[in-house]
């Protein structure tokens, strides 16, 4: 436990609007679009971003606090902090090091790494850059199953502790800016985590044509237990937006589910995460863990989503925007950030550990 202030630096001045514009700069105008747009008109980016403003954090003081603690447990394993790094595709296009150098920024700084299935490196890489850190591997059934059964197999051998299968994507969302800048996989990128026709098909019509034709559509929750018997690994449900499917969730066996529109990049009218958030937790009830993604920006927005029920948070875009101008470093210097930012929030709220932070800390704000 560090003292409340005490070794971490005074202010570390960090802008993620500088980090993005310096990663536009770096990355060209191809792999920004791919990585800042969004579904349709884009609404629900900034509603995303927006909705966690309308939360304010009502403090306690006089709590007798003389030391705060960032670290957790995710599926038993210790991090150092609720902050983890969202599965994000083709990192490839952000850094030659990839998702090797996401995974040992993760490491660095205690965090817990989602390693997408549409990752540019192979999972065996990301894990040998990182062997000892807690990492977890996304997956999409596909039509072909025995292609998401040999993925599995693959990260079961390699140290990954958890599947995380993302629901959300039946069919791509429109990714009007995608499609518009002609966003395709350069052809010296590959996707080495999917056998088939994946690298070639994201080459010649881009992602939104890997998920069209390849994922699989008609996903039940028999498919969460289908997933379970492959590995015994636990099954992360990722994408969930309601509370009736979050129960169906954990009655199929999901150890967590994520509340998640996928970044705002399916469906653009959906409600953005941090309005949903508590309704989800409260029908889980603890009967799984429950995280949260989408426009997650600063470290008070931490603290929201774990008051309303969630026991972490993702990060998409930043991840992105740190690795593109900083590689691993970069990654290392976002989840600090995060992690010092929460460390001053929480003793500002009067709370010393994450366990700690309930549901009376948050107020909607008025008007
Ligand atoms: C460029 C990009 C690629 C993504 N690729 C995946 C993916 O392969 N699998 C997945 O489950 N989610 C994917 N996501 C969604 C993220 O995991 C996460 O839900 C989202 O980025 C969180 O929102 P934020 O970017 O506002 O933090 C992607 C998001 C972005 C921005």
């Amino acid at each position: 436990m560090a003292g409340a202030g005490a070794a971490a630096p005074l202010v570390t001045d960090l802008s993620l609007d500088d980090l993005e514009r310096d990663a536009r700069h770096a990355i060209g105008e191809m792999a920004y679009a791919y990585y800042a747009g969004g579904a349709e008109d884009e609404r629900l980016l900034e509603g995303n971003v927006a909705a966690w403003g309308r939360w304010q954090l009502h403090p306690h003081v006089l709590a007798g606090l003389a030391e705060v603690s960032t670290a957790t447990t995710l599926l038993g394993s210790a991090v150092d902090s609720p902050v983890a790094v969202a599965p994000t595709a083709i990192q490839g296009l952000a850094h030659p090091e990839a998702e090797m150098a996401t995974a040992r920024g993760a490491a660095a700084a205690g965090a817990l790494l989602v390693l997408s299935s549409l990752a540019t490196c192979a999972l065996e890489d990301v894990a040998a850059a990182a062997p000892d850190a807690p990492r977890w591997m996304q997956v999409y059934v596909l039509r072909e199953r025995a292609r998401t059964a040999d993925l599995v197999a693959r990260a079961a051998a390699h140290g990954y502790r958890a599947l995380v299968l993302t629901v959300d994507a039946p069919v791509p969302g429109l990714r009007l800016r995608e499609w518009r800048q002609g966003v395709h996989l350069p052809d010296d990128l590959a996707l080495p985590n999917l056998a088939g026709e994946s690298t070639r098909s994201a080459r010649g019509g881009g992602f939104m044509a890997v998920v069209a034709n390849e994922c699989e559509p008609a996903l039940s929750p028999d498919d969460v237990g289908w997933l379970t018997g492959l590995s015994g690994l636990p099954v992360v449900v990722k994408g969930v937006q309601r509370a009736d499917d979050a129960v169906r969730c954990v009655e199929a066996g999901a150890a967590a589910v994520v509340v998640s529109n996928h970044g705002a990049r399916q469906l653009a009218d959906a409600p953005p995460t941090a309005d949903i958030l508590a309704e989800i937790a409260d029908a889980v009830g603890g009967r799984a863990e429950v995280y949260v993604d989408g426009g997650v920006r600063r470290a008070p927005d931490v603290v929201k989503a774990l008051a309303l029920g969630a026991r972490a948070v993702l990060v998409g875009r930043p991840s992105l925007w740190a690795l593109a101008t900083g590689g691993a470093d970069g990654v290392t210097a976002l989840l600090r950030w995060f992690e010092a930012e929460l460390r001053r929030a929480m003793a500002l709220c009067g709370t010393g550990t994450v366990e700690a932070i309930e549901r009376g800390l948050v107020r909607r704000a008025l008007g």
